[in-house]
């Protein structure tokens, strides 16, 4: 740690912690309003005073609705970095690269800590400035990078700190939740059901981050690495998003006892043979919940995570995933932590320690699935698939077969549930349907969450 550095951290148990501010958007200004309105409470849990001295956001005038007199402006945010009355600097501005991360990197290498909403920069950069905190004795916390108000990361790295962690997973984001759930009650396709988003301000006028999945992947990377002690690895998470679910498949799903919620799933297979390195498997997909599962009450822009620890057994928490008041609460908490001098490492484990894990192969494991196909209305098709199935080593437990060639333009939809079996079976089993006349589009593939 350098002289400045040591200064910073020495001098901070008597006095106020001088707050940079970067980003006065949703988030910015929503800590600006928790730090007024519970000011008493949080100085007093605190055990000092927390005070904004600096904020920087791109216009200088706009009216955003909170008082900024009192505080110095900067036009380029990572000047809050060097500045001598900051000793911690929030990000909220948003940008995996760019303006925020070079803030990131300027704050931590100065030695002052570092408060982030920023699930993007987290997910790609997490592991580089970990080390960096680490060489300069700077905090970093994340807090509200992942599941906005729930203090889930929290939950994982002291709450559940005594447990070896099995699995964790969870609805990772409010939008994609909002519109599944949205096309449950309603019956809308995909399209109406984003637009109504949209609207209400449930989904961004660009949703293509939240409905791929890649947000959702984002906070599923940095939830991997502090649940297995793991290097974050962003780019290891397999995605597939919402946007091919239909009206029909979550009526199919209703029928069958699930409902349909976009899921990220991230555990860990025990040491390879030979490597003695564990493999860590991430996906991000639109899974079947059983009804009775407690995910499968979780509706609209609510998110939960669900850890299952081998003392503690399962966790489930939930709560608001986005927006100002949620997001706000759980950054003021960060710096909570650090006002005490609370920091420990942003990952659970020094980083030193974090394992570079090898990416496990999903075929090897066993599932059940729904599988969705789109047919020609004809003699023989629905022999074709299930010849297929057979001839993979598939299982069907359920098939539903809805629409008639009149009403449907030609087109039948078959559904099916498979029996637990290798996922790579049903891989085989649609290679060999692949090019087949008989499907007039794609089969879309679901996975039955596994309780
Ligand atoms: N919104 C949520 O509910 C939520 C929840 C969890 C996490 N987050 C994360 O929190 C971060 C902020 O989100 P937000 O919703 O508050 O975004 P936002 O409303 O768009 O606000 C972004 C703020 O950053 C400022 N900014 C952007 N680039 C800048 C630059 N180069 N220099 C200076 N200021 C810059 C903007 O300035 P101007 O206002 O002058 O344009 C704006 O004030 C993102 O990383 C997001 O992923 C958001």
């Amino acid at each position: 740690m350098d002289e400045k550095a040591e200064g910073n951290r020495m001098n901070g148990a008597q006095r106020p912690l001088r707050i940079g501010l970067a980003g006065l958007g949703t988030v910015g200004c929503g800590v600006i309003r928790l730090l007024d309105a519970n000011r008493a409470l949080i100085e007093a849990r605190a055990g000092r005073q927390l005070q904004i001295t600096a904020v920087s956001a791109r216009d200088r005038t706009r009216d955003r609705g909170v008082d900024l007199s009192a505080f110095a402006f900067e036009s380029d945010m990572t000047a809050l970095a060097e500045r001598d009355d900051v000793d911690v600097v929030i990000e909220a501005a948003g940008g995996s690269d760019g303006p925020a991360l070079e803030l990131a990197g300027a704050t931590l290498g100065a030695g002052k800590g570092l408060v982030t909403a920023n699930k993007a920069m987290v997910a790609h950069h997490g592991l580089e400035l970990a080390e960096r905190a680490a060489q300069s004795g700077a905090a970093l916390r994340f807090e509200a990078a992942v599941a906005g108000g729930i203090p889930v990361i929290k939950g994982l790295r002291e709450g559940a700190a005594a447990n070896s962690i099995d699995r964790i997973y969870g609805i990772l984001n409010g939008t994609c939740n909002y519109i599944l759930t949205r096309m449950e009650s309603t019956g809308a396709d995909f399209a109406d059901a984003l637009a109504e988003a949209q609207e209400l301000g449930f989904a961004e006028a660009d949703p293509s981050f939240d409905i791929e999945g890649v947000d959702a992947a984002h906070k599923l990377a940095i939830l991997a690495a502090i649940g297995f002690g793991a290097k974050v690895d962003f780019n290891g998470v397999a995605i597939s998003g919402i946007t091919q679910v239909s009206a029909a498949d979550i009526s199919q799903a209703k029928a069958l006892g699930f409902v349909i919620r976009l899921v990220g799933v991230a555990d860990c297979d025990d040491p390879q043979n030979g490597t003695g390195r564990s493999a860590l498997l991430q996906r991000v997909r639109p899974c079947l919940v059983p009804l009775d599962h407690p995910l499968a009450n979780v509706s609209g822009p609510t998110n939960a995570v669900v850890a299952e620890g081998n003392f503690v057994g399962r966790l489930l928490f939930q709560g608001a995933g986005a927006g100002a008041g949620p997001t706000a609460s759980a950054i003021v908490a960060d710096l909570i932590d650090l006002a005490r001098g609370d920091a420990g490492p942003p990952f659970s484990l020094p980083v030193a320690e974090l394992e570079a894990m090898d990416r496990a192969d999903p075929g090897g494991r066993t599932g059940r699935d729904y599988i969705r196909f789109t047919v020609t209305d004809r003699p023989g098709v629905l022999a074709e698939i299930t010849a297929a199935m057979r001839d993979a080593g598939v299982s069907i437990e359920s098939l539903i077969q809805r629409g008639r060639a009149k009403e449907s333009g030609g087109e039948v939809l078959l559904a099916m549930v498979t029996h637990e079996g290798p996922e790579r079976c049903v891989a085989e089993a649609l290679a060999l349907l692949e090019g087949s006349p008989s499907l007039t589009s794609a089969p879309l593939v679901l996975p039955i969450l596994r309780d």
